[in-house]
């Protein structure tokens, strides 16, 4: 049987960084609304000349670093975003050229916020089938242009950034276990409901969300989603030794660990620094975990995605 490892984890923050009280500035809001109803305080705002590619190439070279490897040892590449930088080419294939490497297979995955666990499901499942030993799953968004900055109601909650491992095939299995779902009946409760046509965008080019659907959406699958990956090897949530659930808000992060009956000291918050950045929020938040020494080799983590289409999904990963 062959398996996938996590061997090298790498992320990038853009370095402009805009407070709540920077956007109170420009919107009716305040940092104590923000702050009371999601836990962000600030978040990172990608220059205008800097694209996903562009934000996912710093994560990778980290990643492919801290995996002791050479970036032409990789022999597959799936990127997760919502904001590529172009309808196409993918952005995975313009990384792969700023990577220096050619002739591996390169493409996008679309699952939005669930992006990298999906991502990381497949590479996992590519890995496991034999025909590729090293593959670099990155999550990668510039979630600031699909925000209407004039909207209080979603230009508080959404980030920059990228996050990105390297998953080596291996005897000894790394991810233990994942589950993906997905349900496009509730479609229209987060979206950016447009699309490219005839030299223009037709629909709209802004996200849009029923917030208050979502957040009740998010904390029920979160949940059912742990358990359901736990128990495929014979797990339960006391055997998880770290939480990461995409980082959507404070409040969605806590109720998920609560459900699952996992102390504050188990989840691991970016929320509060990052914002949400969609497919990017679970690979920061796992490489910041990492290398501030939380998260060791041995320890199981449970990552799990939850986002428009509606999609979710989890991945249960030994480091
Ligand atoms: O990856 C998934 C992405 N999406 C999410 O994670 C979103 C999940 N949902 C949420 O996080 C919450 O629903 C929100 C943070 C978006 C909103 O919190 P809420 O407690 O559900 O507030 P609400 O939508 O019910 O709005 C309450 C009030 C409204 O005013 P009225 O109608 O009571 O007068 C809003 O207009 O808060 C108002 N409001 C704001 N006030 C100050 C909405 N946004 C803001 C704002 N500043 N930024």
């Amino acid at each position: 049987m062959i398996y996938s490892r996590i061997v090298g984890t790498g992320s990038y923050l853009p370095e402009k960084i805009v407070t709540n009280a920077d956007l109170a500035q420009r919107l009716d809001t305040s940092d104590e609304w923000i702050r009371s109803r999601t836990g962000i305080r600030q978040r990172h705002i990608a220059e205008s000349t800097q694209s996903s590619s562009d934000l996912a190439l710093p994560a990778s070279i980290q990643a492919i670093a801290a995996a002791g490897i050479d970036a032409s040892d990789i022999d597959l590449i799936i990127l997760a975003t919502s904001t590529p930088d172009y309808v196409f080419p993918s952005t995975a294939c313009l990384l792969q050229a700023k990577l220096g490497i050619h002739g591996c297979p390169a493409f996008d995955l679309q699952a939005v916020c669930s992006g990298f666990v999906y991502a990381l499901s497949v590479a996992d499942k590519f890995i496991g089938s034999g025909q590729h030993k090293c593959a670099l799953v990155v999550g990668t968004e510039v979630f600031s242009r699909i925000l209407d900055w004039s909207d209080r109601g979603t230009a508080v909650l959404f980030g920059d950034g990228a996050g990105a491992v390297v998953l080596r095939a291996d005897k000894r299995p790394g991810i233990l276990a994942s589950a993906l779902h997905a349900d496009g009946s509730y479609a229209d409760i987060l979206s950016v409901p447009g699309n490219v046509c005839g030299g223009r965008i037709t629909g709209s080019a802004f996200l849009q969300m029923n917030g208050q659907a979502v957040f009740k959406f998010a904390v029920k699958v979160l949940d059912e989603v742990a358990r359901e990956t736990a128990a495929q090897c014979g797990m339960t949530p006391e055997d998880i030794d770290w939480l990461i659930p995409h980082q959507a808000n404070l409040r969605i992060l806590e109720s998920t660990a609560k459900k699952l009956g996992l102390g504050p000291e188990k989840l691991i918050v970016t929320v509060d620094r990052h914002g949400n950045t969609s497919a990017a929020s679970v690979p920061l938040a796992l490489d910041l975990a990492v290398r501030d020494g939380r998260i060791r080799p041995g320890h199981k983590v449970m990552l799990q995605g939850v986002g428009g289409g509606f999609t979710w999904g989890a991945a249960l990963v030994e480091m």
